[in-house]
């Protein structure tokens, strides 16, 4: 059982995606002035949006945390829920180009590095955007509307999400953070 509050969940899930984002941007320098395109590594960075980023941690804010909110009287559509639902729908759609461009590149397509750098560039700018809507405009709401019940019953749910996708999984991923963080932009070499 985790001893944190649903926001503080969400809040440490968006550092671990900011670090990640970290990478991307050194990873799309890189591409960009002719540098390796380590595939292996690519992949298991679509694998974190897909699964850390969009199934655990999106998945946590849209069927649970924005539901409870609109409950207690948060507008659904419009501003601050139905744009970030729709932030989500697009970066989904932006993770699936940025896997695209992967293959592209793996065939040796013309212009297949151009657009993976653009795919890179276009999340790494998307996530740390989002991230501030939600820790600076979104979050607050939850301590102005959620009752403790609800925060109570919120950690449950975001529990469960973290069963489903299994604890391993969630670590693995993890990891790849702190990977990307010592490798690419920290420490003497950064
Ligand atoms: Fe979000
Ligand atoms: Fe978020």
């Amino acid at each position: 059982m985790t001893h944190l509050s649903p926001v503080e969940t969400l809040e440490a899930e968006h550092r671990v995606i900011q670090k990640v984002v970290a990478g991307m941007v050194v990873l799309a320098d890189r591409i960009e002035s002719g540098g390796e395109i380590d595939v292996a590594l690519l992949d298991r960075i679509v694998e974190f949006l897909q699964i850390f980023a969009d199934r655990c941690h999106h998945g946590k804010e849209e069927a649970w945390f924005f539901p409870a909110l609109a409950r207690r009287g948060v507008p659904s559509y419009g501003c601050p829920l139905g744009g970030l639902t729709m932030e989500h729908q697009k970066g989904r759609q932006m993770v699936g180009e940025f896997s695209g461009a992967i293959r592209a590149c793996e065939r040796g397509e013309e212009g297949a590095r151009e657009k993976l750098v653009k795919a890179l560039r276009w999340l790494a700018t998307f996530y740390p955007n989002h991230i501030w809507k939600e820790d600076y405009l979104l979050f607050p709401l939850a301590g102005k509307f959620l009752t403790p019940g609800d925060q109570a019953e919120l950690a449950q749910k975001f529990e469960a999400v973290e069963r489903e996708v299994g604890h391993e999984v969630h670590e693995r991923l993890t990891q790849l953070a702190k990977e990307l963080e010592s490798q690419l932009y920290s420490g003497p070499n950064a």
